[in-house]
């Protein structure tokens, strides 16, 4: 029986099984609001054979998007369009669960497209003056942010609050919160860019006080019968940033206030910084840290790349659940093929069972793996 394609209790949600495509940025919202793209990006990779998909990040505030054509759930505007979304997906893929990951991009907000090489947009070419814990920009060619003062932070809550209460009338059935990457919450988080004095800063518990406010803000209106996680940094790879202890602290805290699951990233943070090789499941280990010392359930993510290796992570207790991201851009049919090679129940979409491996010749020809695996 393999783990992967097995059922997996989520907080409150029942999923069935544990392979999840993260939240990866599309950048083609309009003003906000979702557009047939997500429709048919979402919709595509939902009939993977994930268990739950979820959907970019997802802007809190208008300035606490990267870009301008970043998603956002801030206005009604942007609800209905979601709404209407997640309807749609719903009749497109009855089994799978849908998620969204709210987010606030703070000192690195007001950039251009990755795919466009300017980094940060000023103020006077159309781009807006961000936000952050302290003045201190991300690196050269970024504006300082503005401190956020009692008014601000109490503000920034707010909107996760609002976002999550709009994410539950869309119909979403899991929220994660963007902790990590160096986006607002992961900023305060940072003693490279938090150098706050006040009860915000200056210690590991001042820095974990304003993420673990808006945490336990959003725990108490996001409803227990859904899912609720937080991605966070294991590691800046920085000696001044934050490290994997952290993160072990900060999964205990979250554990506390009743968060699902946390997921395990990195770095991102520092720009320029030297980033370990992207080898296969390079971020694993960290998950597997997290889960033995906090006792956390959690997300292994990062170049996780075949059916064999997420079994391997679950069997030996690295993680709870597997998220694959380029893997599944690279092959929206990521999970039809893991399934077969475990040889897991069908998760074909019932109009496509035509190309099931026992009905198609054709498929150990064009999968070779799969043939050697079944000889
Ligand atoms: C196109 C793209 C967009 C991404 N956008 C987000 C995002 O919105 N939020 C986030 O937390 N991570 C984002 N990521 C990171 C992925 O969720 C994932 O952690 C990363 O790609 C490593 O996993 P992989 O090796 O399976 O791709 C993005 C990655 C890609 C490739």
């Amino acid at each position: 029986m393999s783990l992967l394609f097995s059922p997996f209790r989520l907080g409150g949600l029942e999923l069935p099984n544990r392979l999840v495509v993260p939240p990866m940025c599309q950048y083609r919202a309009i003003e906000g609001s979702a557009q047939p793209w997500h429709l048919v990006q979402i919709g595509s990779l939902a009939l993977s054979g994930a268990g739950l998909v979820i959907m970019e990040a997802t802007a809190v505030e208008d300035i606490g998007r990267i870009t301008h054509h970043c998603l956002s759930l801030y206005n009604d505007a942007h609800e209905a369009a979601l709404t209407d979304l997640v309807a749609k997906l719903r009749t497109v893929a009855p089994r799978c669960a849908f998620g969204i990951q709210l987010a606030h991009a703070g000192r690195k907000a007001s950039r251009d497209r990755h795919w466009n090489k300017r980094l940060q947009i000023p103020v006077n070419e159309g781009g807006w003056e961000t936000v952050g814990p302290s003045p201190i920009a991300f690196g050269a060619g970024w504006a300082p942010p503005r401190a956020l003062d009692e008014a601000g932070l109490a503000r920034v809550r707010e909107a996760f609050v609002d976002a999550a209460k709009r994410a539950d009338r869309c119909g979403f059935d899991h929220i994660e919160i963007h902790a990590a990457h160096g986006y607002l919450l992961s900023a305060f988080l940072s003693p490279i860019a938090n150098e706050r004095t006040d009860r915000y800063g200056a210690s590991r518990e001042g820095r974990m006080r304003f993420p673990l406010e808006v945490f336990t803000a959003i725990r108490e209106v996001w409803p227990t019968t859904k899912a609720f996680g937080v991605r966070i940094n294991a590691t800046e790879f920085d000696e001044r940033g934050t490290q994997i202890e952290d993160a072990v602290v900060l999964a205990r805290e979250l554990d506390k206030i009743g968060v699902d699951y946390v997921a395990l990233s990195a770095g991102n943070a520092v720009p320029g910084r030297p980033h370990p090789p992207l080898v296969r499941g390079y971020q694993v280990g960290y998950s597997e840290q997290v889960r033995k010392e906090s006792g956390a359930v959690t997300m292994a993510v990062g170049m996780i790349l075949d059916a064999f290796q997420a079994e391997e992570i679950l069997a030996s207790g690295k993680a709870d659940l597997i998220a694959i991201g380029r893997a599944f851009l690279d092959n929206p049919r990521w999970g039809w093929h893991a399934a077969n090679l475990l040889g897991a129940p069908d998760v074909y979409p019932k109009p496509h069972v035509s190309a099931r491996p026992e009905l198609w010749p054709g498929y150990a020809m064009l999968h070779p793996d799969y043939a050697a695996s079944r000889s």
